[in-house]
């Protein structure tokens, strides 16, 4: 049995949800998942995991400093073993920019790091009008509005492909050997 590290950086949790269905579906495949916050990751983490994943949350156009400091402190703790890296936006719940090679964020990110991650997904997120503050709401339906999404203040609005997640998480499950099957 293999051990994979699931590390996520969010803020309202919808990453750590697809971290966690990601888990459902490695472990269901015979290996240990360990999730956490990628906050609380040290390098005696690492050195304890087979694989290692990283999911990363959009923010106004920025996955979190974190993650990107994150990469460089443990680049090659990260090489050392199989590695994985996701971004969760919802301008991937178009058609056209929800692969990695087509989504702005994950491209513009991987060009700031020296990280070539071995595997690499692209999520479409999850938004909760109600749950938002008032700058936030108005920004965010200023900019559905313009890139032809909801704009219903009141609408909570799942757009992840669940079955493209879980498909991911039978990639993962393949990037260390399994000697236990389900
Ligand atoms: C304040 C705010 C700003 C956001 N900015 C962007 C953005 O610039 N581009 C984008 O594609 N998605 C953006 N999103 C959508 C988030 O990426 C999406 O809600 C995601 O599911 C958040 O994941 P998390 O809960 O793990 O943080 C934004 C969401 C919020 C609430």
């Amino acid at each position: 049995m293999s051990s994979i590290l699931i590390l996520y950086s969010t803020t309202d949790g919808h990453t750590r949800q697809i971290c966690q269905r990601l888990q459902a579906v490695v472990e269901a495949r015979g290996h240990r998942v360990t999730v956490m916050p990628l906050a609380d990751a040290t390098a005696e983490t690492l050195a304890g995991a087979d694989a290692v994943v990283i999911g990363a949350s959009i923010r106004y156009g920025k996955h979190k400093p974190e993650v990107a400091a994150f990469i460089a402190r443990h680049q090659a703790a990260l090489e050392a073993r199989p590695n994985a890296l996701f971004s969760v936006n919802v301008v991937a719940r178009k058609p056209e920019k929800n692969r990695p090679e087509t989504n702005p964020y994950m491209q513009k990110f991987l060009a700031t790091l020296a990280w070539k991650p071995q595997r690499m997904a692209v999520f479409a997120g999850r938004l909760d009008y109600p749950s938002l503050g008032t700058l936030d709401r108005t920004m965010i339906r200023f900019i559905m509005w313009m890139t032809k999404g909801p704009t219903d203040p009141t609408a909570v609005v799942e757009f992840t492909d669940w079955s493209k997640v879980e498909a991911f998480g039978a990639e993962l499950a393949q990037m260390v050997p399994a000697t236990v099957r389900p």
